[in-house]
């Protein structure tokens, strides 16, 4: 009955912690900044929030465990410590003389265990990747290579929990050797020095019995703890980072910023790597006026992209202010701020759920009714009321059943139900033909009148529709104007329209 209720209370108390520790770890996750959230491996955090974390469990049940026997072993003890001091204050110092032999073992068990750790890591890391990169490692013909990594990933998996149970093994039998030497001598010694009487020997041969594999069990518990510390630092250490990188606890969310006046940069330098000399983005000062359309664009590596992080509020600056309608952009602005922006990357990210579902992600009390429209003003009707199911329609994972194009119009459909004060298009149709980047371009241009949009791409066909160009180079403003006066004057700009007209 008290052995159901330890289990209960135990099972209870381990569960209890770990899903305070993995709630915890994940709500320290979601509120990452951007920049310390890209640095961390997908695959490192899946590891940490599932096998690390059972890991955790298991060495708190050892934990306890380990209290549980001491205490036992301690009412032992303290039985045979009123019947012979001497006995025991002997058996007490030899015994922690074995311990202090075996524990070389133990040093062995914390080493398995990173070693264990590093295996475990590892396996997460071969699937994480496989898995994002299935298609391309499938053209490459790469099967065999991915399921050889995976199977030295397991193998070393199999070979450390070998090892481990060696060790574990090896430290039981030393003990129980020693242990019986220990108490072979130590009766010898009651007989012949202490001259116990026989009732006596009787009831401290009983109490001796019971405590050796108390302390076996102790000792044992103790390595497996030893084993398990490296994935509980794991633990530890992912926090510890996430919590460095966190953002400020958001106030309660205010209204979504409007956008009356435009956006403005002053000064505003950002290098993603403080040790390096570089900076992406680099003393930029630019105005984005409101309900325009402004389109960027630049050469690879120019900074588009880092500009737009910083534009969401998702980067901030590390010199220079950001202002929206003049205020700096600061404190819980910047999270109304991000609820004004509606962002469409490259690769748009769709869930693993019907169309309905993917839109009123943005915007969770959307009706029918104005699902269709933003549907329609991103030119998405058509292949919507095509899908078998319709709205109802699932996507599959990341939206594997829908082509690129279609993918990127839903995106962009999900963007503007949010109702956006900045719509914010990082290379959004650069995968799409003409005829589909067309269509959306016309959606936007419409969308336009009363919507500040801003287009990135470094397709040149791409930012015709814009107002303004401007030219992001080596992090800064190269040039900037509309079409025609940056066709008309020598630089950056025509030399990539020469590029491009040499190319067609
Ligand atoms: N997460 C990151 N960590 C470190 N450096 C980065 C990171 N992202 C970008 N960079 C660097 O910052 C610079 C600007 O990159 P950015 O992605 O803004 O370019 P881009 O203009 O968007 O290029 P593209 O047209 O290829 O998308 C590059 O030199 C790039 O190597
Ligand atoms: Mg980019």
């Amino acid at each position: 009955m008290a052995s159901r209720f330890r289990e209960v209370l135990n099972v209870e108390v381990i569960q209890g912690f770990t899903h305070f520790l993995r709630n915890d770890l994940y709500e320290t996750l979601a509120r990452v900044d951007w920049l310390s959230f890209t640095r961390i491996r997908a695959a490192e955090l899946t590891h940490v929030l599932t096998s690390g974390m059972e890991m955790v469990g298991f060495g708190l049940q050892q934990l306890l465990m380990l209290v549980s026997t001491l205490v036992i072993a301690g009412v032992n003890i303290a039985v045979a410590f009123t019947l012979s001091p001497a006995m025991t204050a002997l058996a007490l110092g030899t015994g922690a003389l074995l311990l202090l032999i075996l524990r070389p073992l133990n040093r062995q068990a914390l080493h398995t265990g990173e070693k264990l750790h590093q295996a475990r890591k590892e396996m997460f890391a071969v699937i994480a990747d496989h898995l994002g990169g299935m298609k391309v490692a499938k053209s490459y013909g790469l099967e065999k290579r991915y399921a050889d990594y995976f199977r030295h990933a397991t193998g070393r998996l199999v070979d450390q929990l070998l090892d481990f149970s060696r060790t574990n093994a090896a430290t039981r039998m030393f003990y129980e050797i020693g242990a019986a030497v220990v108490l072979s001598l130590l009766f010898l010694c009651a007989v012949q020095v202490f001259h116990l009487p026989a009732a006596y020997l009787l009831l401290l041969a009983f109490l001796f019995a019971r405590l050796l594999p108390k302390l076996s069990q102790a000792q044992q518990c103790y390595q497996r703890i030893c084993n398990i510390l490296p994935s509980y630092g794991a633990v530890l250490a992912m926090q510890a980072r996430l919590v460095q990188g966190q953002e400020p606890r958001q106030a309660p969310a205010g209204e979504p910023l409007r956008l009356d006046l435009g956006i403005e940069l002053r000064r505003v330098s950002f290098r993603y790597d403080k040790t390096r000399q570089h900076d992406a983005v680099h003393q930029l000062d630019l105005v984005i006026p409101a309900r325009q359309l402004t389109a960027i664009t630049g050469p690879s590596g120019a900074g588009k992209s880092t500009l737009a992080d910083l534009l969401m509020g998702l980067l901030v600056p590390d010199a220079g202010q950001m202002l929206v309608d003049g205020v700096p952009l600061a404190g819980p602005r910047l999270h109304d701020w991000r609820r004004a922006v509606g962002y469409v990357p490259q690769e748009a990210f769709l869930f693993h759920d019907t169309v309905r579902a993917n839109l009123q992600w943005a915007h969770a009390g959307a009706g029918e009714e104005e699902m269709w429209r933003v549907l329609e003003m991103a030119a998405a009707t058509e292949f919507v009321s095509r899908l078998p199911q319709g709205l109802d329609t699932v996507v599959g994972d990341r939206g594997v059943r829908l082509s690129g194009g279609e993918r990127q119009r839903l995106a962009l459909a999900r963007a503007l139900l949010r109702r956006p004060a900045l719509l914010l298009l990082d290379e959004a149709t650069s995968n799409l033909d003409l005829e589909n980047e067309r269509r959306i371009q016309e959606a936007v241009q419409r969308l336009q009148q009363n919507l500040t949009v801003l287009i990135i791409a470094h397709r040149l066909s791409t930012v015709r529709i814009a107002e303004r160009i401007v030219v992001l180079d080596q992090g800064r403003v190269a040039a900037e104007g509309t079409w025609e006066q940056l066709a008309n004057q020598p630089g950056l700009f025509r030399s990539l329209l020469q590029a491009r007209e040499g190319m067609s």
